[in-house]
């Protein structure tokens, strides 16, 4: 089977205006523009998009953003559809993030449509998985994420999975400076690809699935070196460009 290439996305969530999106995405241009083997993406607030997109010119960076709703049109006060994302610049879509599924009542079902509507609208989707502390401690960690996979696996065709991407993000480890060991990492994400693979077989298997939750230039060589982890969603380290761009170079270490 074909290596996996890592995928390292910065997710600035609730930050940053234009002005200071535009700086960052200027020092990232020039921190990583000789880097080839991991794919690389900033997931901007919506209406830093645009000025980003010319910003980022025919630079490799992708950009991409935080949500997408699942209808294209019409009567849907404050959303934002697939292909309005498309017309700003963007080239995938963040969906089912845990911030989004616990403050905005996301459920599976609403992050299937999402998926589903991000891929017929073009873009390619990151859709996020992941169990909170309680789930963990009362051992139901792989009932939960396999759960959150299936319910978006269900609108998938095998066709569809090069324009897909999993993130596995323990709730407990967002935004606490506490990650997920390597090893608990790479327990779930190799759950995550047996699910995948046994329902599209190889090409399932070789979905990339990133990991999610504190990660750090100190941390990410370590969760890279995991067989199953293909690349990192990043949230408060992507707001530095010397932090994001040392994730990305271990990313780039990494021997598959
Ligand atoms: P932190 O890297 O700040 O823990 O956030 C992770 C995340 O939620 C990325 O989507």
């Amino acid at each position: 089977m074909a290596a996996r290439t890592p995928i390292v996305v910065g997710n600035w969530k609730l930050h940053n205006t234009i002005a200071q999106g535009e700086t960052l995405v200027t020092e990232l241009k020039n921190q990583l523009g000789t880097i080839r083997d991991v794919e690389v993406g900033v997931a901007p607030v919506f209406t830093s998009l645009s000025s980003i997109s010319k910003r980022l010119g025919d630079s490799k960076i992708l950009l991409g953003a935080q949500d997408c709703f699942y209808e294209n049109g019409g009567a849907w006060t404050g959303e934002v559809s697939a292909p309005m994302l498309v017309d700003a610049g963007c080239s995938f879509a963040i969906v089912g993030h845990s911030e989004r599924r616990a403050n905005f009542g996301d459920t599976d079902s609403v992050v299937a449509r999402k998926a589903r509507a991000a891929l017929d609208g073009g873009l390619s989707v990151i859709v996020c998985v992941g169990e909170s502390e309680q789930e963990r401690d009362s051992g139901k960690t792989m009932e939960r994420v396999g759960t959150q996979l299936s319910a978006t696996l269900e609108v998938l065709t095998s066709e569809d999975l090069e324009r897909v991407v999993i993130a596995y993000e323990p709730v407990w480890a967002i935004g606490t400076g506490r990650t997920a060991t390597p090893a608990q990492a790479q327990e779930v994400h190799a759950f995550l690809r047996k699910q995948m693979s046994q329902r599209f077989q190889g090409v399932g298997a070789g979905v990339r699935i990133q990991y999610g939750g504190s990660v750090k230039p100190g941390n990410a060589k370590e969760l890279m070196s995991e067989a199953d982890i293909d690349g990192a969603l990043v949230g408060g380290a992507s707001l530095k460009a010397g932090d994001f761009g040392a994730i990305v170079k271990a990313c780039s270490a990494r021997q598959s």
